[in-house]
This record gives structure tokens, sequence and C-alpha cells, in this order.
């Protein structure tokens, strides 16, 4: 059996030094396989480079996702294609740079990785997410024995209609984007876990990851202004799934969470 942490989207510096302190004792107390972790919002608060990418690589992070701010780092679009354990959301337009899906080997399981982009209410465009991911997984059968799936989506509609789509037919579907942990985390009747959104890991004391003074004043004035990313009360928010050799499914999805201990 296979145990698999996934990590919601990485934010800022706090949220990739929680990693790098605190992950690879995690990986010990929580005999943990593989960790899968959303780097989108890790430069910055928005995108990710190649060293960060490597930094959490070597923290301890076996496949990386990206979303919607998968571009925001001038650049990354060119050195994505370095990193092989990378991943892209599959529907991007035709011709976009980089993986569109990672298979990650651990004892007796190749897991498949793949983020599916939602459209409703996002900016970046994409192709149409829900029938182009049912033949992806048809078209790949062969070389994955089931599915991490990722739906990086505003809305929990879409979210929770993927969760439906794909019942029975791959390991998870777990929620990003949002940055908010739900508290709807079940197995679906057909054996996929669900969740809407896994949260962030990242700095809680904030509004989504940034400073909270600057977005209260533009919802007062509506101003703009540099949003600044947030950095107390860090926690690593995600899923802890379990795999069984021949199956699907899952055995068992429970939500996880750790609280960085505050400095001093
Ligand atoms: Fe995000
Ligand atoms: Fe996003």
């Amino acid at each position: 059996m296979a145990r698999i942490l996934f990590l919601g989207d990485i934010v800022g510096r706090a949220g990739r030094q929680a990693v790098r302190q605190h992950l690879p004792a995690i990986r010990e107390a929580e005999r943990l396989d593989l960790v899968v972790a959303n780097g989108e919002n890790a430069a910055g608060g928005a995108g990710i480079t190649r060293e960060i990418a490597e930094e959490l690589h070597g923290s301890g992070v076996d496949g990386i996702t990206l979303g919607d701010h998968c571009w925001d780092q001038r650049g990354f679009d060119k050195d994505i294609g370095s990193l092989p354990y990378v991943c892209r959301p599959f529907n991007l337009f035709a011709g976009s740079p980089g993986l569109r899906h990672l298979v990650l080997e651990t004892e007796g399981l190749r897991l498949g990785v793949v983020t599916v982009l939602g459209q409703v209410l996002m900016k970046i465009q994409s192709d149409a997410g829900f029938p182009m991911i049912s033949n992806y997984l048809d078209e790949h059968r062969e070389a994955c024995d089931t599915w991490l799936v990722e739906t990086h989506a505003e809305t929990t509609s879409e979210k929770v209609a993927m969760g439906w789509y794909l019942d029975g037919r791959v390991a998870t579907v777990i929620g990003t984007h949002t940055h908010i942990p739900t508290a709807d985390a079940r197995i679906l009747p057909r054996g996929t876990g669900f969740i809407c959104d896994a949260g962030m890991s990242g700095p809680y004391d904030s509004v989504l990851g940034r400073d909270i003074a600057p977005i209260v004043r533009r919802f007062i004035d509506g101003m703009p202004r540099r949003f600044t990313v947030a950095g107390a009360n860090v926690q690593l928010r995600g899923v802890i799934f379990e795999v069984e050799p021949g199956q699907r499914g899952c055995k068992s999805f429970d939500p996880y969470s750790f609280v960085v201990p505050a400095e001093g």
C-alpha cells in the first residue's frame, strides 16, 4: 500500500521555508511514499522559478503541479522543459511548454499526476477540461495504475462536478486554487477521494496568502496597490491518501494539516 501526501498551493517564502524545514520529518512521521505539491504561488506568491522547483524537490517533494499562475515568473516557460518532476495544467492551449502529467513510481504503484485547469471565472484561458480529461486518462491508461487528479478551479460547483465525473476512474480529485481548506473530504461511492480545496501551504494570518491590510483597503476604496505576501501563522495543508495495488480508487483519504511552531 502506498501512502501519499498532497500539499495545496505553497505560498511565498514562508510556505517554502516550512516545506524545507519540516517536510523531511513529516515524511518520516507519516511514513509517506510520495509527496506531491502545488507550487504555483511559491515565488513571491505568483509563479515558480527553476531554483525554487529544485529546492522543493530537494526537500522531498516528488512531484510539483501548477495552476493559472504557472507562467508568472519570467523565463519559467523556458525552464520548465528541464524539470522532469514539474507538470503544468494539462489543458493549457496546445503547444504550451512543459509536461502535461507526471508518472511517479513507488513500490507497486505508478501514480499519474495531472492538473485540470478550471474554466469558470478563471482569467487564464484553457481548453475544455471535462471532455479532454476523460480522453486523456484513456490514452494513458497503460502507463499508470491510477491517478492523482487535481482540479484547479475557482468555483465549488466545477470542482464537485469533476469529482463525480471521474469517480471510480482515479484515486483522487483534489481541489486547489482557492487556498482555503474545505470540510468536505470524502471517498465517493466508486472509490475516488475528493475534496473541494486542500487549502494552501503558507501564511494563514493573511487573505489567501497576501498581507491583510492592503487587501482590506482595496475593498474599502477600490484603489490599486501592491499586495505583499504575508508570513505569519504558517501551516501546511493538504490530504494524505492511501492506494492499494491493483485498485484505481483510494483506501483512505484524510485532510492533513501541520502548524509550523511560531519562532521565539
Ligand atoms: Fe494558488
Ligand atoms: Fe491558482
